[in-house]
Parts: structure tokens; C-alpha cells; sequence
């Protein structure tokens, strides 16, 4: 499974890119509104430190538009990734840029059949919110299996990218239920490589090793 950053934070992209785990990065309207630069220039840094796939998402709401800011989005770097909503417009503009040889993400996937449309539109990924349907009650992970089944049923070959991660549990089940990308906030990427036992075992050997008197170096 490819793991993505959810950021628009270049300098802390920066800092978990030097590590070689991020696959790729994400970043959405929202995540602009808080990243304090223009959304060019923080597309462009990331860009520049992160080889894989980073989402750029269109802000109209009509095809022909989308069309027009996904082919401005996609002149920043080769590797972006032009993202649209999961509405028929977006589905539109989907199909439009994905047959001009653009990578879509479809995001706001709420639905085994909106994953179903936008597969058949030619997205690259579909985007469906996990973390989005807990809060409303509902259970996100159950969509990640049910748009896994559909794809694999048709032989779709749409990857489906876990998002709205709210905790490691979730990057867990999203591995379990068969997500090809799971895409979370710098916090929890970093709480992956985190165990209790992990520490206290370390502890323990470092504190054995000490009692030796040795050097390895
Ligand atoms: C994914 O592409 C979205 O940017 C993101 O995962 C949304 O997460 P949120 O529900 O925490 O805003």
C-alpha cells in the first residue's frame, strides 16, 4: 500500500520525504486555506521534494472550468495529480483530462456507486472519506471494502486512496480492506512506526548492551 501525505506544508512534507516512505501528497481547498502561501508556490515546493503523485485539486464547479484550472494545475510539475469533486461535473472534467493523459483523483467518494462512475470516468484514484462518514455514524471502512469488491469484480484498475484518516487504527484497516493508498496528516504518518513495546524493548536491550562495556563503532 502506497502511503500519501495530507498536507500543504512543504516544510514538514520536506522533513518526512528525507525519510524515502512518502509515496505521495494530497492537499485540498481547505488544506490552501491554512498553508499561509499561495497554492501555486506550495504546489511547486512540493513538487520538488516529493518524485510521486501530488493532488491538486480544481476549484470550479463546471466542467468546462475544471477542465481549464486542471490543465493550469497540471503545468506545475509532471507529477501532479489534477483532483475534482465527485459531482457529474467533476465526473465530466474527470473523463475530459484523464483522455488528454492527465492522472484525476475523484474526491468526496462517499458511495460504493459514486467509486463505480468515477472508475468508468478513467480516475486514477478515487478519494472516498473515511474518517468523514465515522463522524456522520456511519462506518467508513465498510466503503473501502465495498468499492474494493465492485473494482475488483469489473477488473477496474482505479486505485482507491483511503482519506479523511483520523487515526493509525484507520491506516490499519485501510491496509486490511485492500486500499491501494491511504493518504493521513504528518502527525499520524509519524505515529506509524510507534509502539509501546517498541520503546520499553529498546530500553531494555541499550541498558543490557551498556552493562557490557562494548562498542559496535
Ligand atoms: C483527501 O484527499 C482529503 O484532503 C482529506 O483526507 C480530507 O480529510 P478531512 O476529513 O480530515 O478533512
Amino acid at each position: 500500500m502506497k502511503l500519501f501525505l495530507d498536507s500543504a506544508d512543504p516544510k514538514e512534507i520536506a522533513s518526512m520525504a528525507a525519510t524515502g516512505l512518502v509515496d505521495g501528497v494530497t492537499t485540498n481547498p481547505s488544506l490552501a486555506a491554512k498553508a499561509g502561501m499561495p497554492m501555486f508556490e506550495f504546489l511547486r515546493a512540493i513538487c520538488d521534494v516529493v518524485p510521486g503523485s501530488v493532488s491538486a485539486e480544481v476549484t470550479a464547479t463546471e466542467a468546462d472550468q475544471m477542465i481549464a484550472e486542471g490543465n493550469k494545475l497540471a503545468k506545475i510539475a509532471p507529477n501532479i495529480t489534477v483532483k475534482v469533486p465527485l459531482t457529474w461535473d467533476g465526473l465530466k472534467a474527470c473523463k475530459a483530462l484523464a483522455g488528454d493523459g492527465h492522472k484525476v483523483n475523484v474526491t468526496l467518494c462517499f458511495s460504493p456507486v459514486q467509486a463505480l462512475l468515477a472508475a468508468k470516468a478513467g480516475a486514477t484514484f478515487i478519494s472516498p472519506f473515511i474518517g468523514r462518514l465515522d463522524d456522520a455514524g456511519q462506518d467508513g471502512m465498510a466503503l473501502i471494502r465495498e468499492i474494493r469488491q465492485t473494482y475488483d469484480n469489473y477488473g477496474f484498475k482505479t486505485e482507491i486512496l483511503a482519506a479523511s484518516i483520523r487515526h493509525v487504527t484507520h491506516v490499519r484497516d485501510a491496509a486490511l480492506a485492500g486500499a491501494d493508498v491511504t493518504t493521513m496528516p504528518v502527525g499520524i504518518f509519524k505515529q506509524l512506526a510507534y509502539h509501546p513495546l517498541t520503546d520499553k524493548g529498546l530500553a531494555a536491550f541499550l541498558e543490557d548492551w551498556k552493562k557490557t562495556g562494548q562498542k559496535i563503532l
